[in-house]
């Protein structure tokens, strides 16, 4: 199965979102990746659920949300109204199975995320409880920063435990996806690729056809 692709809003032009989401409906992109960040968990504010709530009104893309909060379960019933796949940090401070399992239970898809520094080891035991794990390949807060090439053994080292636990759960890898990085991000194993700074200009259409035939 082919490569999937999930743009990050993050890079778009906040002064006319409505003209970059229907770039990538004409694309019929795979997904599309929402940043939250709270300013705590990351040191970078973006946006939340009214923004959110309004693209799920307009728009028919797939919602992957990729929350950076602390303590995210404080919020989980909020965002699950509008995502369809809903991630949270492993370091951010809730309780990791019961915070899946809710996602889970409110209808979602549920995505468990790790930082650079966080062993793929550590989330072995929560694999079950996940439809996706989110491999963080730069410090999570900002778009625009350069790959970190030791995401790539995490990647693989879950895809293996993915494969011997039986299980069909998807690895998104995130931060500094470019030309160059995704052909080895694809090799490592990962399933969707998140793309922001790469995607958004006028290449767009070309580098997402690029990236898809991967
Ligand atoms: C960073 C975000 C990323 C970001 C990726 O914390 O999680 O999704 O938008 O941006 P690029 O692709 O520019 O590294
Ligand atoms: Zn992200």
């Amino acid at each position: 199965m082919s490569v999937k692709i999930s743009p990050s809003l993050l890079s778009a032009n906040f002064f006319d979102l409505k003209a970059d989401i229907k770039r990538l409906e004409a694309l019929k992109t795979d997904m599309l990746h929402l940043d939250v960040m709270d300013g705590i968990f990351v040191p970078n504010i973006s946006f939340g659920n009214p923004v959110i709530k309004k693209i799920k009104e307009n728009s028919n893309l797939t919602l992957d949300v990729h929350l950076m909060i602390d303590r995210p379960h404080r919020y989980i019933k909020e965002f699950a109204k509008y995502a369809d796949i809903l991630g949270f940090h492993y370091e951010a401070g809730s309780d990791i199975a019961e915070t899946l399992k809710e996602i889970r239970n409110l209808g979602c898809k549920a995505c468990l995320t790790i930082k650079p520094k966080t062993a793929a080891e550590e989330i072995f035991e929560f694999l079950p409880l996940c439809d996706m794990v989110l491999v963080m390949s730069v410090e999570p807060g900002f778009g625009g920063q350069s790959f970190m090439p030791n995401s790539l053994p995490k990647v693989t080292a879950l895809k293996k435990e993915i494969q011997a636990q039986g299980l069909k759960c998807d690895i998104e890898i995130d931060g500094g996806i470019n030309g160059e990085t995704a052909p080895l991000a694809v090799k490592a194993g990962a399933d969707v690729l998140v793309a922001g700074s790469y995607l958004f200009c006028d290449k767009m259409e070309e580098r997402y056809n690029y990236l898809k035939s991967l």
